[in-house]
């Protein structure tokens, strides 16, 4: 499902990542681990084509990311970033954020698919209405991750999704996201001849 070769980012003169390569297959949970400034948002942000200075070849669903256009990237691959605050725009009411890539994408029934993704990340309907700083810490990472399941992708980038947030709440996402893979595997085993 990913396939990472020989992969070197720059950031002018600074070599932030040297020679990464690997591979995750379809189901799989993958975890990047190294220290601080090691890399790993940057090699995440790459494959999401938020970055330019960078060679080795990033392929995803057998598609070559530096070829293929972004809208078809966009229903295989997307991204929580690491803090909910900084990756929703504060005017945007949480229903407005979730159905943003369902109208860029023009899906259909867009307001009946935000309030399905709003129960499944157990919020329901009265909080879409509701802007960011009305939030938690832990539901606006709730609503980070309806709007990147919202065009339901195959695979979810995961920046340390929970580092910002209170340790009490860092069980209920992680939580969240397991009961979310298990369906998901599930929906996809269904899926098999
Ligand atoms: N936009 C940027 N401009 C310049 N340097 C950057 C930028 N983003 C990250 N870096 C540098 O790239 C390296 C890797 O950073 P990062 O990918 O954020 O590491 P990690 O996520 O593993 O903590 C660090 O040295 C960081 O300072
Ligand atoms: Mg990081």
């Amino acid at each position: 499902m990913i396939s990472v070769r020989d992969l070197n980012v720059r950031f002018g003169p600074s070599v932030a990542v040297s020679n990464v390569s690997f591979d995750v297959a379809t189901g799989e949970s993958f975890g990047l681990v190294g220290e601080s400034g090691s890399g790993k948002s940057t090699i995440l942000r790459t494959m999401m084509g938020l970055n330019t200075d960078w060679s080795g070849t990033i392929s995803i669903d057998g598609l070559d990311t530096s070829t293929t256009h972004r809208r078809d990237l966009a229903r295989r691959v997307q991204m929580v970033f690491q803090d909910p605050y900084a990756s929703l725009h504060p005017r945007y009411a949480i229903g407005q954020a979730i159905a943003e890539p369902l109208h860029i994408n023009g899906v259909a029934n867009a307001e009946r698919r935000t309030v399905e993704l709003l129960e499944l990340i157990g919020l329901g309907d009265k909080f879409r209405f509701r802007f960011p700083h009305e939030l938690s810490g832990g539901q606006r990472q709730r609503v980070a991750i309806a709007r990147a399941l919202a065009l339901e992708p195959k695979i979810l980038l995961l920046d340390e999704p929970t580092s910002a947030l209170d340790v009490s709440i860092q069980a209920e996402i992680l939580n969240l996201l397991n009961q979310l893979r298990s369906e998901a595997w599930t929906d996809l085993c269904h899926c098999q001849p």
